[in-house]
C-alpha cells in the first residue's frame, strides 16, 4: 500500500472532490478508517465561515468583510465542528448556512485563507483524506490518489432531501461556474459514480489504485 514516490514514515494523501450529495463524506470516512489516517471535511470550514458571517450580520457577498471574518475565525473540524469556541456541528448544516455558503466560498480571499490552513493540516499529519471541491485541482495537486465522485441529480437530491433539490442545484451551479477554483474534474482524477456500487465495493476498488 506504499506508493513508490511517498517518503518513508508518511501517510498517503487522498483528495476527494465532487458536487453536493455525491457521497464524499461517507467515502472519505470509510477510506480514512481503512487506512488508519485522519479525514478533513473542507466543506465544514467554508460552512463555518458562512455561519460566522451570518452571526456577525455581514452580507455573504461583501468580499472584504467576509475575508476579515475568515482570517479571524478559529475553526476546529473533527467529529464536531467548533468555531470561535462554539459547537456549530448542527448549525452549519441548516438552511441559512447552506444558502449562504456558495457566495462565501466564491470569495478568493476566503479561499486563500482556507487553502493555507488545509495544506498545514495535511503537512502536520504527514497525510490524510481531504474532501471538498478543489482539493485535487488546487489544494493538493500532488495527492497520491485523486477521486471525483458523481451520482445522478436524483440520487444526490435524495441524499440532500432536507435541503431541497432546487437549493442543491443552485449551490452546484454556483460552485461549478465561479471564477475562483470552480468544481471540476482534476487532471489524473478517477471518476466514480457512487449511485451504482456500495461503499464497501468502492473502498475495495479504490484501495487497489493507491
Ligand atoms: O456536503 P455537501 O457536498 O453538500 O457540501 P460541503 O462539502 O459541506 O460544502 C459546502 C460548500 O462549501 C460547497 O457548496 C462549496 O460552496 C464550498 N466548498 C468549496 O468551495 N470548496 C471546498 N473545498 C469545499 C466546500
Amino acid at each position: 500500500m506504499t506508493s513508490p514516490t511517498r517518503e518513508t514514515g508518511t501517510h498517503p494523501v487522498v483528495a476527494i472532490d465532487g458536487p453536493a450529495g455525491s457521497g464524499k463524506s461517507t467515502l472519505s470516512r470509510a477510506l480514512a478508517a481503512r487506512l488508519g489516517i485522519e479525514r478533513l471535511d473542507t466543506g465544514a470550514m467554508y460552512r463555518s465561515v458562512a455561519w460566522a458571517a451570518l452571526r456577525d450580520q455581514i452580507d455573504p457577498s461583501d468580499l472584504e468583510a467576509v475575508a476579515g471574518v475568515a482570517q479571524n475565525l478559529t475553526i476546529e473540524v473533527g467529529d464536531r465542528v467548533v468555531a470561535d469556541g462554539t459547537d456549530i456541528t448542527e448549525a452549519i448544516r441548516g438552511p441559512e448556512v447552506s444558502a449562504a455558503v456558495s457566495a462565501v466560498a466564491a470569495n478568493p480571499a476566503v479561499r486563500a485563507v482556507m487553502v493555507e490552513r488545509q495544506r498545514s493540516w495535511v503537512a502536520l499529519r504527514g497525510g490524510g483524506v481531504v474532501e471538498g471541491r478543489d482539493i485535487a485541482s488546487v489544494v493538493l495537486p500532488d495527492a497520491d490518489l485523486k477521486l471525483y465522485l458523481t451520482a445522478s441529480p436524483e440520487v444526490r437530491a435524495a441524499r440532500r432531501s432536507e435541503e431541497g433539490a432546487e437549493a442543491v442545484a443552485r449551490r452546484d451551479r454556483l460552485d461549478s461556474t465561479r471564477a475562483a477554483s470552480p468544481l471540476e474534474v482534476a487532471d489524473g482524477a478517477w471518476v466514480i459514480d457512487t449511485g451504482s456500487n456500495s461503499v464497501e465495493q468502492i473502498v475495495e476498488e479504490v484501495l487497489t489504485w493507491l
